[in-house]
């Protein structure tokens, strides 16, 4: 199934981690700027910044954007301790979406993989839980 991405990166980590899942998948895969518009519901990969502040363009982009949006998932550093990839959760909570993945840096190849997988679920998950209602 084909997937869109929105993704933030400011340091290049969450571009070589979605560039691994696009090279791995052939999915969709879109930078984001605050005058990004979503044209497809797709899944959002983003960074941490400040201590444990969702980064500016992620926040512009959400505002005008999130319907669009169905998970969130987020690069970090365990370095930060408690604000270990505290975007994600505040992301998540904000706009009540399940929270996939927090990942260090670029992430590795089976992180790429469970990326992949928790997609996969997510869809599955969704697909079930329609047919059922
Ligand atoms: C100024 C600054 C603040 C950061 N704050 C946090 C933080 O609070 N929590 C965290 O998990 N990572 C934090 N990080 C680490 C980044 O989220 C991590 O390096 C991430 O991979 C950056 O993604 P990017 O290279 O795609 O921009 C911070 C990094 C910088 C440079």
């Amino acid at each position: 199934m084909q997937e869109w991405i929105y993704y933030d990166s400011k340091t290049g980590n969450v571009d070589r981690f979605v560039h691994k899942l696009a090279e791995a998948t052939g999915w969709h895969i879109t930078k984001i700027d605050e005058h990004t518009k979503a044209m497809h519901p797709g899944h959002l990969i983003t960074f941490t910044t400040g201590f444990g502040q969702v980064p500016p363009k992620t926040d512009a982009f959400m505002s005008n954007n999130a319907d669009y949006v169905q998970t969130v998932s987020v690069s970090g550093n365990r370095n930060w301790g408690a604000n270990f990839g505290k975007a994600g959760d505040t992301l998540a909570d904000r706009y009540c979406l399940p929270l996939l993945m927090k990942f260090e840096l670029s992430g590795n190849g089976r992180e790429v993989q469970e990326m992949i997988n928790k997609i996969n679920e997510y869809h599955h998950d969704y697909e079930t839980m329609d047919i059922a209602q």
